[in-house]
């Protein structure tokens, strides 16, 4: 007889050491415990009103989970990995504590709707928390479009330079990309707020729970309405995945800018000090490491995604041993996107923009587009304008110089619809200056981007 489990009544064997081994899930599942005891707490209480424990049962239940919980918080906790996972670590222990009471607890409720109830109280925790670690994102990207609207660069294509816009535009377009993750967040935290405790091994139960109770106790808005589905379904799980996998490729192409932009053939800004990394062997190194390695994490989340959508791909109905694959996935997509957002804010607030060198590189062909347009203005069709300052772009490339030097006459060689005003045209801000469309880089436009922007982080 296996009697030290709990389970241990019909087996005749004691567990192999490998199976324990194998099967153990407390060493990362008890970073659960803390929702584990408030579940415990609730469920608890909807016992007692069920009619199946008197209060001083209920209390000493209650008494006994909170012990256990100052003694987790505070690290004194013994975990015993032959328990398995953290749910039967704090039963036995509340047995242990206060007797056979604490036996109780897990009256009309298995560790199958215990474990899908934990795994939505600990996201909506974490997503709570990667909310508020974007908007501190998204508030030191609007700071920096604030002090950067009267930097002009120039934008790429291709990672060719393309047409100028304000540096502050660029800010604002990763700006947005974070405020979708957070609809996104947000989003998949409506949908998982649900609760699935009253639902048993799969069945229901045979006790008169009110789960509508429970679940308001817990903080829930939901209950999950079908109980073969509340303890089988882990969607959530995938959705999280794909919500942090999403920012994690948002903070990647970010940092790839970043990486680029730092190096000394751009040269458009200063990483901070702080924020970087030497080399071991050559002392000129300053080297972006946080932000390569939040490029190099987003590789590791989109593999957390892939892990979680692949243990539930072909899963018989209702809940199966798999589904505890679910955890480790979560908990280190949790902790790198996390830790990315954080490394990516501070590299955001600490960064210098270098303003000479964006701005001089922010001229030249990138004004080719303009003149063009002004033979449009001036009744050319746009194809043939665009055949026209191509060849200028030629004559101008040909002869080593850059547009921003060609004179009047040089213009008129190639169309004589060209006057002086085409020359106001080579300045990059006043070329950015042009794009008022709504979501344009002109002053005008970026300001009112801004000003939204100010008004969404608040
Ligand atoms: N540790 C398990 C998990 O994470 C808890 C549920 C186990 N249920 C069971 N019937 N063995 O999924």
């Amino acid at each position: 007889m296996s009697q030290n489990k709990p389970w241990g009544g019909r087996f005749s064997e004691s567990t192999d050491q490998f199976v324990e081994e194998f099967t153990e899930s407390v060493s990362f599942d008890r970073e659960l415990a803390e929702v584990d005891i408030r579940q415990s707490l609730a469920h608890t209480e909807t016992l007692k009103r069920a009619g199946v424990l008197s209060d001083e049962e209920a209390e000493a239940i209650k008494r006994g989970l909170l012990s256990i919980l100052e003694d987790i918080k505070a690290g004194r906790f013994e975990w015993k990995r032959e328990l398995e996972d953290v749910h039967m670590n704090i039963e036995r222990e509340l047995i242990n504590r206060i007797g056979r009471v604490g036996g109780k607890l897990h009256t009309a409720r298995s560790r199958n709707d215990q474990v899908a109830t934990d795994f939505r109280l600990y996201l909506k925790e974490q997503i709570k928390e990667i909310l508020e670690l974007l908007k501190a994102l998204r508030k030191a990207l609007t700071q920096k479009a604030a002090e950067s609207v009267d930097i002009v660069v120039s934008g790429y294509t291709h990672l060719q330079k393309a047409q100028p816009i304000r540096l502050a535009h660029w800010f604002l377009a990763y700006r947005e990309m974070f405020v979708r993750d957070t609809q996104r967040f947000a989003d998949v935290y409506r949908r998982l707020d649900a609760s699935p405790l009253g639902s048993g091994a799969l069945a229901g139960v045979d006790f008169p729970l009110d789960r509508f109770f429970t679940a308001e106790r817990l903080g829930f808005t939901r209950v999950l309405r079908n109980s073969l589905e509340a303890t089988a379904d882990r969607d959530f799980t995938v959705e999280f995945l794909n919500a942090c996998n999403i920012t994690m490729l948002h903070l990647s192409r970010l940092a790839e800018d970043l990486i680029i932009w730092a190096s000394e053939e751009f040269g458009y800004v200063d990483l901070p000090d702080k924020l970087c990394t030497g080399s071991s062997i050559m002392p000129n190194k300053k080297n972006p490491d946080v932000l390569e390695l939040i490029r190099g994490k987003a590789g590791r989340v989109l593999g957390d995604y892939v892990a979680i959508s692949t243990v539930i791909k072909g899963l018989p109905m209702a809940y199966n041993r798999d589904l505890q694959e679910d955890k480790e996935p979560v908990f280190d997509a949790v902790r790198t996107l996390k830790g990315s957002l954080v490394g990516m804010r501070k590299i955001i607030e600490g960064l210098k923009p270098r303003k000479e060198r964006m701005e001089e590189n922010a001229g030249n062909l990138t004004l080719a587009t303009d003149l063009a347009n002004y033979l449009v203005q001036k009744g050319v069709p746009f194809r043939e304008a665009h055949h026209i300052v191509g060849s200028l772009v030629g004559y101008v490339l040909e002869r080593g110089k850059r547009m921003e030097e060609l004179t009047l006459e040089e213009l008129k060689k190639f169309s004589d619809l060209f006057g002086e005003d085409a020359l106001e045209l080579l300045k990059p801000s006043v070329v950015a200056d042009r794009r008022k469309t709504y979501g344009g880089t002109a002053k005008e436009s970026i300001l009112k981007q801004l000003e939204n922007a100010k008004g969404e982080d608040l």
